[in-house]
C-alpha cells in the first residue's frame, strides 16, 4: 500500500518542503522586524556598528568645539580686520567662517544620529576645542593665527580618520570631507601670509 499512491506522497512531500522553505523566511522577517522595534531607541545604531559609540560621541564633541571656535575666530577677524588691502582678506575670513559653520552643523548632526546631544555650551568651549581662539593684533597676526588653527585641525582630523577606519565609515567619510576643506583653508591662509608678511607696519593716521 505504501507504493499505491506515489503521486500523493510526492505531493505531500512537496507541500511539506514548500512550507519548510516558506516558514524560516517568514520567521526571519518577523525576527528582523521584532529586533528593529526592540531597538528603536538606538536610532542608526545596529549590532554591526564597529566602534565604541560613547567614545565616538566624546571625540565628535571635541571636533564640534573645534569647529565652533573656528566659526567665532573667523567671524571676529572678518569683522575687525583693518589695514591696507584688508577688504579681500575680510571676504576670505567671512567665507571660511561660513564653511566652518557647515562643518559644525555636520558634526552636530552626526552626534545626534549616534544618540548624543551636541554640546554647544559656551562654558568650557575653549578647553574642549583642539584649536585656540586668538584675536591677533593686526592683519598678518590674524592670518598667521588662522593658519596655525587650520594646521592643528588638519593634523587632528587626519588622526581621527585613521582611528575610525572601517569601525565607523560614515563618521570617517564625513571627516574626510571636512579635512579636504581644512586643507584648502590652510592653503588659502598660507598664500595670504606670503602676500602680506613683507608689508611694512605703517603707522595709522
Ligand atoms: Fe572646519
Ligand atoms: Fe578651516
Amino acid at each position: 500500500m505504501a507504493t499505491a499512491h506515489p503521486s500523493k506522497d510526492t505531493a505531500n512531500t512537496s507541500k511539506t518542503a514548500k512550507e519548510t522553505v516558506k516558514e524560516p523566511f517568514l520567521s526571519d522577517v518577523r525576527m528582523l522586524r521584532k529586533q528593529a522595534r526592540a531597538h528603536l531607541s538606538e536610532g542608526v545604531m545596529t549590532p554591526a556598528y564597529g566602534a565604541d559609540v560613547d567614545k565616538t560621541i566624546e571625540i565628535l564633541q571635541s571636533v564640534l568645539a573645534t569647529e565652533i571656535v573656528c566659526v567665532l575666530r573667523y567671524t571676529m577677524h572678518a569683522v575687525s580686520a583693518t589695514g591696507i588691502s584688508s577688504e579681500a582678506v575680510k571676504k576670505e575670513f567671512a567665507e571660511h567662517a561660513r564653511e566652518e559653520q557647515e562643518h559644525m552643523m555636520k558634526v552636530a548632526e552626526r552626534i545626534n544620529q549616534l544618540g548624543g546631544t551636541p554640546n554647544f555650551n559656551p562654558e568650557g568651549l575653549a578647553s574642549r576645542s583642539a584649536s585656540e581662539y586668538v584675536e591677533g593684533d593686526n592683519l598678518v597676526d590674524m592670518i598667521r593665527e588662522n593658519l596655525v588653527a587650520e594646521r592643528i585641525a588638519v593634523e587632528h582630523y587626519r588622526e581621527l580618520i585613521k582611528y575610525f577606519g572601517d569601525k565607523d565609515p560614515t563618521t570617517r567619510v564625513m571627516l574626510e570631507g571636512i579635512l579636504g576643506n581644512e586643507e584648502e583653508h590652510a592653503n588659502d591662509m598660507h598664500d595670504l601670509l606670503i602676500a602680506h608678511e613683507g608689508t611694512p607696519n605703517l603707522p595709522k593716521h
